[in-house]
C-alpha cells in the first residue's frame, strides 16, 4: 500500500533523514575512508546512511525512483513524470572525517524539475529543517524565515567550491569579487547545511556552480518556502538537474549578489 500525499512524503523525508543521521552518529570514530576521486571522500558512514534511508523509503514507496549519491541501486533512467527521491546520505563528508561539526543528511522527493518536499537533517544539533511545496518551511516545528538583510555590505554569504579548485577557476575569481563587497564569506563544506542556514536566516546568501542535485534538492525548496529567492547562476530559472545557482534572503540581495558575481561561464 502506498499513500502518495504531500504529508506522507514529508513524514518519509524526515523518517529517512533521521535514520541516516542515526547511522552517521553510530559510525563516528570507527569508519574506513577512501577517495572516490581527487579530494572526494566516501566512508562506511555514507554507505550505511544511504542504505538506512533507502530502506525507509522503499518500505513506504516501493514504486518510486531513487537517486542517491552513493548509487548502487540503479533505478535506471527517470521519466519526467515519475516521482523520484533524491538523497545525499552525508553532505560534508570531509568535515565528518575530520570531526568538524558541519554536516547533514539531505532527502527530497521531486517530480521532474519540481521538488515537492524535503528535509535537511543536522544530526549533531538534532535540527530537522523540513519543507513541503506551498506549505512553508520549519526547523523542529518552528517556522523558518529568511533574514531581513537586503544589502550585500551587511551580509554573511556562503559559497561551495569544488574539492580541488584551480587557482584560475571562475569560482575563485567570484570569491575574490564577493569577499570585497559583503561583510564576510564562508566556505564551510556542506552545501545542504548552507542552504538550510539561508532558510533560517543564519546566512543571508549562498552560491555554487559545481554542485549536484542531491546536494541541493531539499535546500533550494527550504529557501523558497522560507521567503528567499533562487535563480540559476546566470540569472535564469534554476534547474534541479543542472544545478548552478545563486540563492539569497530576498529579491534585492539576490540582485545585488548576481551583479557582484562575474558573467557566468561553465569552466
Ligand atoms: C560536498 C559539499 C560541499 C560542496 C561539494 C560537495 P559531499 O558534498 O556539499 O559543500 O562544495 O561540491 O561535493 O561530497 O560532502 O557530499
Ligand atoms: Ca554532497
Ligand atoms: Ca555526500
Amino acid at each position: 500500500m502506498t499513500n502518495d500525499s504531500q504529508a506522507a512524503w514529508l513524514a518519509t523525508c524526515e523518517a529517512a533523514a533521521r535514520a541516516g543521521g542515526e547511522q552517521l552518529m553510530a559510525w563516528r570514530g570507527r569508519f574506513q575512508t577512501r577517495e572516490k576521486g581527487v579530494g572526494d571522500l566516501v566512508t562506511d558512514a555514507d554507505l550505511a546512511s544511504q542504505s538506512a534511508i533507502q530502506a525507509v523509503i522503499a518500505a513506504r514507496f516501493p514504486d518510486h525512483a531513487f537517486i542517491g549519491e552513493e548509487q548502487a541501486s540503479g533505478s535506471g533512467p527517470i521519466r519526467a513524470d515519475q516521482l523520484a527521491w533524491i538523497v545525499d546520505p552525508l553532505d560534508g563528508t570531509t568535515n565528518y572525517v575530520h570531526g568538524y561539526p558541519n554536516y547533514a543528511v539531505s532527502v527530497a522527493i521531486a517530480r521532474g524539475r519540481q521538488v515537492l518536499a524535503g528535509v535537511v537533517y543536522d544530526p549533531l544539533a538534532d535540527a530537522c529543517f523540513a519543507t513541503a511545496a506551498g506549505q512553508g518551511a520549519w526547523c523542529n516545528g518552528g517556522r523558518l524565515k529568511t533574514s531581513a538583510v537586503n544589502r550585500l555590505a551587511d551580509s554573511l554569504v556562503a559559497v561551495s567550491l569544488p574539492a580541488r579548485v584551480h587557482r584560475d577557476s571562475p569560482d575563485l575569481l567570484d570569491f575574490v569579487e564577493v569577499v570585497q563587497v559583503c561583510q564576510a564569506v564562508r566556505r564551510s563544506g556542506s552545501a545542504a547545511l548552507n542552504l538550510a542556514h539561508v532558510a533560517s536566516g543564519a546566512l543571508d546568501a549562498f552560491w555554487a556552480t559545481h554542485i549536484q542535485p542531491w546536494d541541493v534538492a531539499a535546500g533550494i525548496l527550504l529557501i523558497r518556502e522560507a521567503g528567499g529567492v533562487v535563480s540559476a547562476r546566470d540569472g535564469g530559472e534554476f534547474d534541479l538537474w543542472n544545478p548552478h545557482f545563486v540563492a539569497a534572503a530576498g529579491t534585492q540581495l539576490h540582485a545585488e549578489l548576481l551583479g557582484a558575481l562575474r558573467p557566468f561561464s561553465r569552466s
